[in-house]
């Protein structure tokens, strides 16, 4: 039976653990040396880690791999990229290395505009509230002054402020809605101290300040003026490896597999979360939000008022291309960007780079990881390369040896690899031992 706590965020780590072993796990058989495991025996690293968030027992690790190749713009990356799911880097170096030989991938940013709101509830007559807004709009810039000076000089900033009446949608509810120009940075504190000042300075300077009443100040994750497009093309005969048969038909079938996500939700939403294999393992590793990047990639996905895919694919003149349009709010200083020690190395990995390069190398992870998916998807299928990795997180549920896996990889090139197959030849190895 689980008893409530106050105070508990006051406790001391090891009184946290023992609380939560006494309040959680009918045994304390071996709970804390799982989460000691995984502690840092640097105490300033482990402090760190601790700091990120409240409440931490241990650290949770995820694996930090590289996919190289990367050929970007006529420059060769090293893409670092953080993620549990197995077959994802090998196939991002596969799709890396199938381009690398045909002049690689095109990446540019369209546009980095970041939007911010405070909404808010007005009693009175929009005129007056039309005119209040022209006149206090001067001054709810230099009210920010001491916010944005730092951000003015990199050549950022607030780019415009309006007044929207929403008026017919909810009974005398209006926004201001601003848009920022955040370079390096992804923002989030910047526009929200902004937003947040706006909010007062608005409210205290009305005539009759309680006919404003601020209902919330906060970002927008929804940046369709954030986007960044990659691409890759080829002729079609260059379409070639030892999985595609016919460069044609192989070229037909793609473009029939993504138009398929651009006609089905069902098919969009899983093709679409393919290319977030490759898009979060980048912003994972650099230590950017990875859930700002999925809820903003998934709302303009469904732009149109339907859920599409965020890839497209056309075949003209004999020659096949493959692009993405995606918005990325994403940041190479502030965050954890330079503070976790991993995301700072992922980032010198990049040649420390932009936050508009890294707009570029991110989507061109989700393009190349959409490529390998579809490719596997319409040749051997998605599972021939998927259980081959999948083999070894069941072999090390099994606990195999090192000769067990050796093995179990060579009996499995031949056999179907299921959890009943590799149990029964584990067992049956063992029991020849
Ligand atoms: C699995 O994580 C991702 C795929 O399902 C993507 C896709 O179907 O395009 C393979």
């Amino acid at each position: 039976m689980k008893k409530p706590i106050s105070g508990f965020s006051k406790l001391n780590k090891l009184d946290k653990i023992e609380w939560v072993i006494k309040n959680s796990f009918s045994s304390n058989n071996n709970i804390k040396n799982v989460l000691q495991q995984y502690y840092n025996d640097d105490g300033k690293l482990q402090k760190l880690h601790d700091e990120f968030a409240e409440n931490t027992l241990s650290n949770f690790y995820l694996p930090f791999a590289i996919a190289p190749n990367f050929l970007i713009n006529n420059k060769l990356y090293i893409i670092p990229m953080v993620t549990e799911e197995s077959s994802v880097i090998a196939a991002a170096s596969k799709a890396a290395k199938f381009w690398l030989e045909k002049g690689g991938f095109k990446a540019e940013v369209i546009s980095t505009i970041k939007i911010g709101q405070v909404h808010f509830i007005f009693e009175g007559n929009f005129k007056d509230l039309k005119d209040y807004f022209e006149n206090i709009k001067p001054k709810l810039l230099t009210d920010v002054d001491s916010l944005t000076t730092n951000m003015n000089n990199r050549g950022g900033g607030i780019k415009n402020i309006e007044l929207v009446n929403l008026n017919d949608q909810i009974e005398n509810y209006f926004q201001l809605k601003a848009s920022f120009e955040t370079k390096d940075a992804m923002g989030a504190n910047f526009i929200n101290s902004c937003l947040e000042q706006f909010s007062k300075t608005f409210k205290d300077n009305f005539k009759d300040s309680s006919k404003i009443e601020i209902i919330m100040s906060i970002l927008s994750n929804y940046v369709p003026e954030c986007i960044v497009k990659a691409e890759v093309s080829c002729p079609i005969e260059e379409l070639y490896d030892n999985s595609i048969v016919e460069p044609i038909s192989f070229a037909k079938n793609f473009v029939r597999a993504v138009r398929i996500a651009e006609v089905d939700k069902y098919r969009a939403v899983t093709h679409n979360k393919g290319i977030m294999n490759g898009i979060d393992a980048v912003v994972i590793a650099t230590g950017n939000d990875f859930r700002a990047v999925e809820s903003g990639a998934h709302a303009y996905a469904s732009k149109s008022g339907t859920y599409k895919s965020l890839t497209k694919a056309s075949i003209n003149d004999n020659r096949f291309s493959f692009s993405i349009e995606v918005p990325l709010a994403l940041g190479t200083v502030g965050g954890l960007t330079k503070l976790h020690p991993l995301a700072n190395l992922a980032l010198e990995m990049l040649d420390n780079p932009s936050a508009e390069d890294l707009m570029q190398i991110t989507a061109v992870a989700g393009l190349a990881q959409n490529f390998a998916a579809i490719k596997s998807l319409i040749t051997t299928g998605i599972q021939h390369g998927h259980m081959k990795m999948h083999l070894i997180n069941m072999l090390n549920q099994h606990k195999a040896s090192d000769i067990e896996k050796e093995n179990a990889i060579e009996y499995f090139k031949k056999n179907t690899v299921s959890h009943l197959n590799v149990e029964k030849f584990i067992n049956k190895l063992r029991s020849n031992d």
